[in-house]
């Protein structure tokens, strides 16, 4: 968000001098979604100055103006580059630096030129998927030209302005090939068509749902485009495309100036006034697309636009961003009214107490927040939005990416509108009414500590009951700390000892949390590393807290017959005879985790038997011989192993009330291994 970017930039005052204006205008374009076509006329400037003024979202390459029918693809970017003498070659660095910056760059396929490009048939397209799989994407077809070097491209953009069939073909072609990437990267397919709904190119594409953003073009279309004083055309327009394309997010295509097409110009003062009001109602609507850079340079269009185009009303009103974000010369002005923002934002936070309410219908947060005060840093309880099925769908892009799945039900990344990346989890037999659900889920969404993984919404809707959570996009710790492949590239990821005592400190206050210091609130029965993610930073985040009680009868789960069992799970849970279960087998689970991250770590030997227990048992004789022989870290290092082993062995004995609880374990983390004794040794 915007807010939350400008609230940043304010709390990062000290370094606010040494800032450039440049970082400013960079920093405030995460949120504001912009597209524009850029590559038709050299005044433009480079496409690195492009992207680095920070307006953008989305560039979009113009254009591959020759392919299908046999021809040969051309690429043309007027006078920047040369792409048959491989100069075009050189953009890839400028890519780059789009991408670095957080702008998407895709290839716009189409254009103006018409007669110089179609499909003939379905192999055509496919050919000419492949063609620019290979050469812009992640493709790696032998011999391929790549005329942009070795850049790859966040994704297509179909600009096509001469209607032939088979462009369904096209989305679809290249919608498997980029399910088929080897480093799992996300590419965009995105389309501009004519205002007039169904566009005659592009109907049959668009049908097929695959599309991420549309961006219509609201110009030389009297049909559906404004006219002087009447927004009435453009909004049926508008009202059509975002009702027929669900699954999309749709953009208001604009031309950036008065010169920049024959009608349809929207200035920006009309465009706040009587436009955006009421384009912004539609839930898929996701910003404006302007034709083009070099007209846009020449007008300041999107800058004046920016503070616009946002769907949050609260900083709105409140001043014109424009004047700051475009005129670099008065740097000075700049810093000063920047800070005046600052201190307005600020008291205006402090005023309203929360972050603006978000739209649709939400869950909120409850009057108390749950039990203990905690020492750590708490993330602020959200508010859950509900999404209906087809929201599920389009996030998800149709559950194209799957990331896992567990007994409870698979988890697909996905995307929300905001371009935040989100983990959809679609939970399989879930039992209990709508009521119930909603109960568990209000319950969830009270849980708010930084080692567990926010749940941000969820989707009920009729048989579709989904969670959304925060995407991790470092994996889990299995991925990690449990990987004994020796390659070089796999050895990088090895995690520090220090890096894994962080880890097994931070699960620990998670579970503390949710066991409410010993009061066993939540019990999860379901701690191990696969169930352990990892966010940017590496710091752990308990997931898939609370679903079993939405999926399984309580009675089911409790005695674990739903389950596979696995050597994590505590004695009671894979038997009666060893007592109840409760928060001390969450305990227990905890502690095979932490000495199995010791031993996957060091790779040592014990002898024949390799099992978690058997490593135990021989700790207990050689816990001093072990630390030493981790030779290469000071002895800080060593002292941190030396306390995960401890706390390891007092997690895992096998009567309940011999384990510590974790508010035990966290204290015995954080003081030193002197203090700590090994638990007695029973069997
Ligand atoms: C494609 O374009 C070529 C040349 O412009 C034309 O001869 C051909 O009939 C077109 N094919 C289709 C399927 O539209
Ligand atoms: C290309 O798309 C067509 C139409 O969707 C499909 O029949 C064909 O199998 C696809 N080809 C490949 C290689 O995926
Ligand atoms: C909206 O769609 C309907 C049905 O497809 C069509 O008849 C109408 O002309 C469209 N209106 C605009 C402004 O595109
Ligand atoms: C290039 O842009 C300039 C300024 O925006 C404009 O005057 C000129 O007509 C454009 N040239 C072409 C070929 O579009
Ligand atoms: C964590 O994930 C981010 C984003 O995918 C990546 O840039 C970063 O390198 C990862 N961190 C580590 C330590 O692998
Ligand atoms: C280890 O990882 C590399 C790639 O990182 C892979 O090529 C190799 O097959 C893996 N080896 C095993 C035994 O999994
Ligand atoms: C590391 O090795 C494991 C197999 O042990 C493999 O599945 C994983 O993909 C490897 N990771 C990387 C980044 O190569
Ligand atoms: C781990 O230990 C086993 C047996 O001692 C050995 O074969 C293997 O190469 C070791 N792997 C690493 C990464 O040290
Ligand atoms: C619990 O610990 C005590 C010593 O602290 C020991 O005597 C007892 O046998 C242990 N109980 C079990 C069931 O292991």
């Amino acid at each position: 968000m915007l807010i939350a970017n400008i609230n940043h930039l304010c709390l990062s005052a000290s370094q606010l001098w040494a800032m450039s204006v440049l970082a400013v205008a960079a920093a405030a374009s995460d949120d504001v979604k912009i597209a524009v076509y850029w590559g038709q006329n050299t005044s433009e400037g480079s496409l690195r100055d492009t992207c680095s003024t920070g307006l953008y979202a989305y560039v979009n390459l113009a254009f591959l103006s020759s392919f299908g029918d046999g021809r040969a693809p051309v690429l043309n970017l007027a006078g920047h580059c040369d792409p048959p003498s491989g100069a075009c070659a050189s953009l890839a660095a400028d890519i780059a630096s789009c991408q670095s910056a957080g702008v998407k760059v895709l290839l716009s396929i189409g254009g103006g030129a018409l007669g110089g490009y179609n499909l003939s048939s379905p192999s055509d397209a496919q050919g000419v998927a492949t063609y620019l799989w290979d050469n812009f994407l992640g493709g790696t077809g032998a011999g391929a030209p790549r005329p942009l070097g070795d850049a790859v491209l966040d994704g297509i953009d179909f600009d096509i302005e001469s209607p032939s069939q088979y462009y369904d073909d096209l989305a679809q072609n290249l919608t498997s090939l980029y399910r088929s990437d080897a480093r799992g990267r996300a590419y965009l397919l995105t389309a501009a068509p004519q205002c007039p709904f169904p566009d005659a190119s592009l109907a049959a594409a668009l049908g097929t749902g695959l599309f991420d953003n549309v961006w219509v073009q609201f110009y030389n279309n009297p049909g559906c485009q404004y006219a002087p004083g009447d927004a009435g055309a453009l909004l049926r327009g508008w009202q059509n495309w975002t009702t027929g394309l669900p699954a999309a997010t749709v953009f208001l295509g604009l031309p950036a100036s008065l010169d920049a097409a024959g009608s349809g110009f929207v200035d920006v003062d009309t465009l706040a006034s009587q436009v955006l009001p009421a384009v912004e109602s539609a839930e898929n609507y996701g910003g404006i697309m302007l034709w083009s850079r070099s007209y846009d340079k020449d007008t300041g269009f999107s800058g004046a636009a920016h503070p616009q185009i946002r769907k949050e009303e609260s900083v709105r009103p409140l001043f014109s961003l424009n004047t700051f974000l475009y005129n670099r010369a008065a740097a000075a002005g700049v810093l000063l009214l920047f800070l005046l923002i600052c201190t307005c934002f600020l008291c205006h936070k402090k005023y309203r107490g929360t972050s603006p309410p978000e739209e649709g219908s939400v869950v909120a947060p409850p009057a108390s927040a749950p039990k203990k005060e905690q020492p750590q840093p708490k993330q602020r309880p959200q508010r859950l939005k509900r999404y209906t099925d087809s929201d599920v769908e389009r996030m998800t892009k149709y559950y194209a990416h799957k990331l896992g799945h567990g007994s409870t039900g698979d988890v697909y990344r996905g995307n929300l509108r905001d371009g935040r990346q989100v983990a959809v989890k679609v939970l399989k037999d879930s039992v209990g009414d709508d009521k119930e659900f909603m109960s568990e889920v209000a319950s969830i969404g009270r849980i708010s500590h930084v080692n567990v993984v926010p749940l941000l919404g969820f989707c009920l809707q009729g048989p579709t009951r989904a969670l959304i959570y925060e995407y991790m996009p470092n994996g889990s710790l299995e991925s990690y700390a449990f990987s004994n492949n020796d390659s070089v590239e796999n050895y990088s990821l090895w995690l520090y000892w220090e890096k894994l005592f962080d880890i097994a400190i931070g699960v620990a206050r998670g579970l503390q949390y949710l066991h409410g210091d010993g009061n066993a609130n939540i019990v999860l029965l379901n701690v191990k590393p696969r169930n352990i993610l990892l966010d940017q930073e590496l710091c752990p985040k308990i997931s898939d807290v609370g679903v079993a009680n939405l999926c399984f009868s309580k009675e089911g789960k409790r005695t674990g017959n739903a389950r596979g069992r696995d050597g994590y799970d505590a004695p009671e849970v894979v038997s009666r005879k060893f007592g109840a279960v409760s928060s001390k087998s969450d305990v227990y689970s905890y502690g095979v985790m932490v000495l199995e991250m010791v031993r996957a770590k060091r790779n040592i030997s014990v002898g024949e038997d390799t099992t978690s227990k058997y490593f135990a048992q021989w700790m207990y004789e050689h816990l001093d011989q072990f630390c030493n022989s981790i030779s290469d870290v000071s002895s800080e290092t060593r002292d941190l192993v030396k306390k995960m082993i401890i706390v390891g062995l007092w997690c895992i004995q096998t009567a309940q009330t011999n384990r510590s609880s974790m508010s035990r374990v966290v204290e015995m983390l954080e003081s030193s291994s002197m203090d700590l004794e090994l638990p007695v040794r029973t069997s």
